[in-house]
């Protein structure tokens, strides 16, 4: 492509100014890991310093953001986990939350079946069976080469020793100061509304980490950590039983693969909507060749919003737990089919989501995730997107445990064809039963061309994350933008419902908002979410590795050299 051709004549024009003036070349990137916090980031990078793979990595990366970024980070919450080994074999760890057994279809309803506020998203009845340290524990189990112990004691160093609040957390412990304290008291740890440059130690968490390093999966399952989860989720109205958390098992389940044009993608499969949705919308792109038009042009973008529009209205309606429910998967990417879905389409007028498909059926899912993603020396290759759901999860502190739980439980249906309290509706598919899965937008995705890794990528988001992976993907591919540029370039996001297109604000030009609502577009462009922060790398056909860290975040790439 273009832009390969660019960068390696880039790189061949910089190789003859450095021989003739003497100087040594820049030495390549062996390695790198993306994370949404630096300490963290550079946490996985010394692991590869001392032998470790990417999957080493990956669990030391992942502990240090539950100690460094409690918003999202945990081991109470749970992900999804892409691989590609350096040999190609391509799979995936479904380590979601599930429902508690005590729960039911209708556990967040009154007397008269109408939902009550608040009560699957905050406080103990929001949480779901956490599902990340099993997960971590299985990755180490098929993949670790470094001792576990090993992989957990920086992040128990980190908790010990402290990590250093920056401005964006400073914001954020405001904005939930008050409801730590109502939930928690005026005394527990994150209540104390630390100010940027504070440094938090978390000695409970050390501890419960070190348990967790002795113990393996039963030293958050069994034993005292247990009891502790088990007591706090109870004591804030939850259902939680220590026969929940005994019952958690993580499942290794087929990634969704799919082609758009050269490449060959990988992401993940249900209980997420994510490769489904992404290999549904890139599939209906697919024929109109968008690199034809400019970058975020009305052309380029009401191509892509429309596929969003018919992918997302699908989602609704036929996604859900795989151990629950059929999912039509090879129907939903079937290129007949889509190619149908798309029939609609008219560049003069924006389709109306109603003619898409009748009825009401809505969904969304919160903004506070996390994703990661890994490269290491060998060519093994890591995407992970993890989760508490809501910022902080359901705002319960485990104070004996130094971490938050999760709110994963809001992820269901509360009351499938009715709005929940932020307005929003959810299908059958997804109705809350137990021990079923709730449905997700995670994406980790993993990008290959040439049957090389040219991509891992991913973002936090809700139900923006599709979107903002998608969007990372074609800016790249048919844009042609080195990655970072790819991450930083401004985004747009549609779901189907509410039909509307919801742009970053001041980040696109007037007079191209005005040329959407000319077509009938309904515009967003006022704050009201994130959309996205992703984490990516990628990796030239000649092996190169250059990175994108989202600047929306404190995300922030470390290489290896
Ligand atoms: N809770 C966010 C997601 O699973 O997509």
């Amino acid at each position: 492509m273009k832009l390969l051709f660019t960068k390696n004549y880039c790189y061949l024009t910089l190789c003859l100014v450095l021989f003739l003036s003497g100087c040594t070349l820049p030495k390549p990137i062996k390695g790198a890991v993306v994370s949404a916090r630096e300490e963290a980031s550079a946490i996985g990078v010394a692991i590869m310093k001392q032998g470790g793979t990417a999957f080493d990595a990956m669990i030391a990366t992942d502990l240090a953001l539950t100690v460094c970024y409690p918003n999202a980070g945990n081991i109470s919450g749970g992900g999804f986990f892409m691989y590609r080994t350096a040999a190609g074999e391509v799979g995936s760890l479904d380590y979601r939350e599930k429902a508690p057994l005590g729960a039911s279809s209708d556990m967040y309803l009154d007397k008269e079946g109408n939902i009550v506020p608040n009560k699957s998203t905050l406080g103990g009845l929001a949480v779901g069976v956490p599902g990340t340290v099993a997960g971590l524990v299985a990755i180490h189990k098929k993949f670790g080469t470094l001792a576990w112990e090993d992989l957990v004691q920086p992040a128990i160093d980190l908790a010990r020793e402290g990590y250093l609040v920056t401005e964006k957390q400073q914001r954020s412990f405001e904005s939930k100061k008050e409801t730590f304290i109502a939930l928690n008291g005026p005394d527990t740890l994150y209540a104390q509304g630390f100010q940027a440059g504070d440094r938090v130690q978390n000695t409970a968490l050390a501890e419960t980490l070190e348990r967790i390093a002795m113990f393996g999966k039963a030293g958050f399952y069994e034993g005292p950590v247990a009891d502790d989860l088990v007591e706090r989720v109870r004591e804030t109205g939850g259902i939680i039983t220590h026969e929940d958390l005994l019952a958690y098992e993580p499942v290794w389940r087929d990634p969704i693969n799919f082609q758009y044009k050269e490449l060959n993608i990988y992401s993940m499969g249900p209980p997420s909507s994510g490769g489904i949705c992404l290999g549904q919308i890139l599939k209906m792109i697919e024929p109109y060749d968008v690199g034809q038009y400019e970058h975020n042009s009305v052309e380029a973008m009401q191509v892509i919003v429309e596929a969003e529009r018919r992918s997302y209205a699908d989602r609704s309606l036929y996604l859900g737990d795989p151990d629950f429910i059929q999912i039509p998967k090879d129907s939903l990417l079937d290129v007949d089919y889509l190619n149908e879905r798309m029939n609609s389409f008219t560049f003069e007028k924006a389709t109306k989501s109603t003619d898409i498909a009748p009825g009401t059926i809505q969904w969304e899912e919160s903004e506070e995730t996390t994703h990661y993603s890994i490269v290491d020396p060998m060519g093994n290759a890591v995407a992970v997107t993890t989760t508490l759901n809501g910022s902080y999860g359901s705002k319960v502190f485990v104070e004996k445990g130094g971490y938050f739980l999760n709110n994963e439980m809001d992820d269901f249906s509360s009351k499938p064809g009715v709005p929940n309290m932020f307005g929003l509706i959810g299908g059958k598919a997804n109705a809350i039963a137990p021990q079923k899965r709730m449905l997700s937008a995670m994406t980790p995705t993993l990008v290959e061309r040439n049957g090389k890794l040219a991509m891992v990528v991913g973002t936090p988001g809700g139900s923006t994350i599709i979107t903002s992976v998608l969007q990372t993907i074609l800016n790249v591919y048919e844009f042609e933008m080195d990655v970072q540029s790819a991450v930083s370039a401004a985004r747009f996001h549609h779901q189907w419902l509410p039909d509307v297109v919801v742009f970053e604000p001041g980040r696109f030009d007037p007079a191209l908002i005005k040329s959407l609502q000319d077509k009938d577009y309904n515009i967003k462009e006022e704050y009201s979410r994130i959309i996205g922060r992703v984490d990516a790398i990628q990796i030239s056909d000649s092996g190169e590795i250059t990175t994108g860290a989202d600047p929306r975040g404190d995300d922030t790439a470390v290489p290896l050299f």
